[in-house]
């Protein structure tokens, strides 16, 4: 096939020029970045032509695929019209208003207004700055302390990544943030004692969260902050019994909830929001990623008639916004996207084929000797890699065997991601059976490949 991309010229520009998120930059520039130039459904393509099966979603983001040009004509459209015009100096846009108003229409019943950015770290620095003034303009200021958990991600920021519960994040932040606390993750197949069942753990997470608020004094906490299901952190899918007792936590001590939607907003568990799949009654929702299917980048925090009212009670400016709030050609794009979303059924689809679909192929490796554990919910998965299945005992240098496992993966044409070494997907609503099937192939060939590197280290 001819090659039409210079590759080895885009891989050197690439190290000398640009610096990844994410990512050891010397290793990457020994090995080389792949480059993706297509995508079309659920299959993108590097420059030399191999066909590739995304079980990312780009990284959380194309629910509804990739390539469709509705989307596109949308930007177009909107570009030619109105490119860009700011909301800050009592202007608004149709775009703008039109999304708000969808939004509104999908989120739980008391959440009706949208602050707009463009990442899921500044929604969710919009966010902290909206908790910490609303008890200001409650009268009780010294509520500051926001409570999140462990091995959460809230985004890169030096605020969304203070909020958030990552080691290796903090330890790059110089310094982080004061007023943000973290409590165990509700992680079962990590956390659990010897003998206690997933309902017995999930109400010992939830209970950290009081211990918590009592530690620092209720007086002084202004919200619980969390993934309906950490992403980034591994897919940890909390027990039944977890989010209704953190609900009854948070209403016994009156703090916010705070539920960062930006892997699990627009139909990943086949609800519009988690929050309406747990039951719970968050007071603002952060969102990003999949408004859009990742076309363009927008994010936004939807706030709750409460908050709303405090805001409306008093003359004062909120002092905080971004040029790109609510920015007219992104706010096309996320219409267009919600529409088709609706018009192809793909959020209900999600609780009618794709969860189930995901589960059931996950389900046939649980007996593989690598696999401690495999675990879904709606359209997330997760495989945890371990020398001993028997014991949950993990490989030594914690991430080393996911990362062989993701490099056999790239190899293999299918795409998942390490966390440490569980191996983690998060597939594109639009999956069919035949997308599923190819998966199950892979990954068999894939665990298998990974056990021979291991083979030494993995109990009989
Ligand atoms: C739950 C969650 N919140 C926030 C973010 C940050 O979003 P962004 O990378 O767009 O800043 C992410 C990114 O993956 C995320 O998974």
């Amino acid at each position: 096939m001819t090659n039409q991309y210079q590759t080895a010229q885009l891989r050197e520009l690439d190290a000398l020029h640009h610096l990844h998120p994410f990512t050891d930059h010397k290793s990457l520039r020994a090995s080389g970045s792949r480059v993706i130039v297509r995508g079309d459904g659920p299959y993108i393509f590097d420059s030399e032509g191999h066909r590739i099966l995304d079980g990312m979603a780009g990284l959380w983001t194309a629910n509804i695929g990739y390539g469709r040009k509705e989307l596109a004509q949308a930007a177009y459209d909107q570009m030619v019209e109105l490119p860009f015009y700011n909301t800050f100096f009592k202007t608004t846009h149709p775009p703008v208003v039109a999304l708000a108003r969808k939004l509104a229409e999908l989120a739980p019943d008391n959440l009706n207004q949208v602050f707009f950015g463009s990442s899921g770290s500044e929604a969710n620095d919009t966010a902290i700055r909206l908790i910490r003034h609303y008890w200001v303009l409650k009268g009780e200021p010294k509520r500051r302390i926001i409570i999140s958990r462990k091995n959460a991600y809230h985004g890169s920021t030096i605020a969304a990544g203070s909020m958030g519960g990552m080691a290796h994040v903090h330890a790059h932040s110089y310094p982080v943030y004061e007023g943000f606390r973290h409590i165990i993750d509700p992680y079962w197949y990590g956390e659990a004692k010897d003998g206690e069942s997933p309902q017995a753990f999930g109400i010992r997470a939830a209970r950290a969260l009081e211990e918590e608020i009592l530690a620092v004094g209720p007086e002084n906490v202004a919200a619980f902050a969390g993934e309906p299901v950490q992403g980034a952190g591994g897919v940890k899918i909390a027990p039944e019994s977890y989010w209704p007792e953190v609900q009854r936590i948070i209403d016994k001590y009156g703090i916010l909830l705070l539920a960062d939607e930006v892997i699990t907003g627009f139909g990943r568990l086949g609800t519009w929001f988690a929050s309406q799949y747990y039951g719970i009654r968050p007071n603002l929702i952060t969102f990003a990623k999949a408004v859009t299917s990742g076309y363009i980048p927008l994010s936004g925090v939807i706030v709750d008639d409460e908050i709303v009212a405090a805001l409306m009670a008093h003359d004062d400016d909120f002092h905080h916004g971004y040029t790109f709030s609510g920015h007219p050609v992104a706010c096309a794009v996320a219409l267009k996207n919600l529409e088709i979303m609706e018009r192809e059924r793909l959020v209900p689809r999600v609780r009618e084929f794709g969860g189930p679909a995901l589960a059931k192929m996950l389900a046939k490796f649980k007996d593989h000797p690598l696999v401690g554990e495999v675990r879904s919910i709606g359209l997330l998965g997760a495989i945890e890699l371990v020398a001993d299945k028997r014991t949950r005992r993990r490989f030594d240098n914690l991430g080393r065997v996911g990362l062989i496992c993701r490099d056999h993966f790239f190899r293999e044409g299918f795409i998942m991601r390490a966390v440490f070494d569980t191996m983690v997907m998060a597939p594109p609503l639009i999956w069919t059976q035949a997308q599923f099937d190819e998966a199950e192939a892979v990954i068999r060939r894939v665990l298998d490949l990974t056990l021979s590197d291991v083979a030494g280290e993995v109990a009989a």
